[in-house]
């Protein structure tokens, strides 16, 4: 089949100890859904959640484009400053579509397009060795802040710029920067307008982590050779497969009623998003903020304080199977696992038939490492399910750029879905507020009083 598909067969009554009757998928499940998809259209209509339009935004796509040409040809290396939703889906972006070690490639491995490097943390060392590694002449900063007032990304800004003007004309330096903020308030904006720096729009309707399908995802991917309308139309086909109250039709909310269902009945808060496959390590990383910043409240929608929210981890197969698969076979009975597996993935390596007399070892001659990584999955995802640990699997065909536009879409769709079944705003995040404040007036900004801290005490502090 050449679409993605998800098997929630392990989480079901007939098939794991304490599953959910298949029947409630029709009848309490299903009414469950329905409203929590009304609720959604209702605050569609409203214009509120501008990030399923993304997929139709045809003019901003052309706009992205042409200025990602521009970049190829002038630039070796493009630097994206952007930290939380602002970096997470370009990074998910990059690794799942240009592939392992695309900065280690040579000019032409890389098909003359530039190097990407996504720096979202605001730590020295790493940044100042990326900067040694580059030549201020031929390096693109695309800084990316909806807000446009970060401080982390502000800051790794006035680094960059002092950097691209000690090795540049001064007049040249604003040539290197691109500025994807929102349309009209911020000091991003404000910098752009009075310097004329070319940017891009974050549409004001879609919130940081819902905006990969916006130019904050697509610039950098366009940049380096990725076809954004393919990512756009298959998120365009997701949005259109979960237009559906049914929730036996929608993927999406299949996903979000049942991690719903698994934390507030089953006391199971922990998701676990598994992919087998090093490419969609970063789309794991990119769901766990999308999951926990949009559904992690203290306050619901009528405005009774319940602090809810489920804990998502990202993990990697096959790799975590040799870190945490001991604690989900037989530590506490709160997580659900969900896996992502490709069918094709496109390059595979057989695995050839040495040291016959080792059985150890001769058994894996003959077959392929793809294989061996399918197998784990399978026999992962059948050892959970014997030992009564609900799990599912998403299966994309590929790992391209339709496949990811679908996969990206169903799971920002499932957290709009949630949101409406936790009975939160999946779009605010009032809670990171306090410790931005506090960092603010620590660093001594305009109007703020220094805060005061708790002193260490040497009682605690060995
Ligand atoms: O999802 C969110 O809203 C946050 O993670 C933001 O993306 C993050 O805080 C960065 O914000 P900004 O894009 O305003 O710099």
């Amino acid at each position: 089949m050449d679409r993605l598909r998800f098997d929630f067969g392990n989480l079901m009554a007939e098939r794991v100890e304490n599953g959910v009757a298949s029947e409630r998928l029709e009848t309490d499940l299903a009414v469950r859904f329905r409203e929590a998809h009304e609720a959604v259209e209702a605050r569609r209509a409203t214009g509120d959640l501008g990030f399923l339009d993304l997929p139709y935004a045809t003019e901003t796509v052309d706009q992205v484009v042409g200025i990602a040409d521009g970049y190829a040809q002038w630039f070796e290396d493009v630097v994206v400053l952007g930290i939380g939703g602002s970096g997470l889906g370009a990074a998910a972006l990059k690794e799942a579509l240009l592939g392992p070690f695309w900065n280690s490639r040579d000019d032409e491995g890389r098909d003359h397009f530039p190097r990407l490097h996504i720096v979202d943390n605001p730590d020295p060392f790493t940044y100042s060795a990326l900067l040694s590694q580059l030549d201020p002449a031929r390096t693109m900063f695309n800084v990316v802040s909806k807000s446009g007032s970060t401080t982390e990304t502000m800051a790794q800004y006035l680094v960059a710029r002092e950097w691209v003007e000690s090795g540049v004309d001064p007049d040249k330096a604003r040539g290197h920067f691109l500025f994807t903020t929102d349309p009209e308030h911020g000091a991003l904006r404000q910098i752009g307008e009075a310097e004329e720096i070319p940017m891009l729009p974050v549409p004001s309707n879609v919130g940081g982590r819902f905006s990969v399908l916006s130019p904050v995802g697509l610039l950098p991917a366009a940049a380096c050779g990725i076809d954004p309308r393919a990512l756009l139309q298959g998120a365009a086909e997701m949005e259109q497969r979960c237009a559906t109250g049914a929730l036996s039709e929608n993927p999406a909310g299949l996903l979000a009623v049942l991690l719903h269902q698994a934390d507030t009945e089953q006391a199971r808060p922990i998701h676990v998003l598994m992919p087998y496959a090093d490419r969609l390590a970063p789309v794991a990383r990119w769901f766990q903020q999308l999951w926990a910043e949009s559904l992690g409240k203290a306050v619901t929608m009528s405005g009774e304080y319940r602090n809810t929210g489920p804990t998502p981890v990202a993990a990697l197969g096959a790799t975590d199977q040799h870190s945490m698969l001991q604690l989900l076979m037989e530590g506490p009975q709160d997580k659900v696992v969900i896996f992502v597996c490709v069918d094709d993935v496109g390059v595979d390596m057989p695995i050839p038939e040495r040291h016959p007399g080792i059985s150890a070892l001769s058994y894996l001659g003959g077959h392929s490492l793809g294989e061996l990584l399918s197998v784990e999955h399978a026999a992962t995802a059948e050892a959970l399910r014997r030992v009564g640990r609900p799990n599912a699997t998403f299966t994309v065909p590929r790992v391209d750029a339709q496949s990811l536009g679908e996969l990206l879409m169903l799971l920002q769709l499932a957290t709009v879905y949630a949101g409406a079944l936790y009975g939160v705003d999946p779009m605010d995040q009032p809670g990171v507020e306090l410790g931005k404040r506090l960092t603010y007036g620590l660093m001594g900004g305009a109007g703020a009083d220094r805060p005061e801290l708790e002193e260490s005490d040497s009682r605690w502090v060995r």
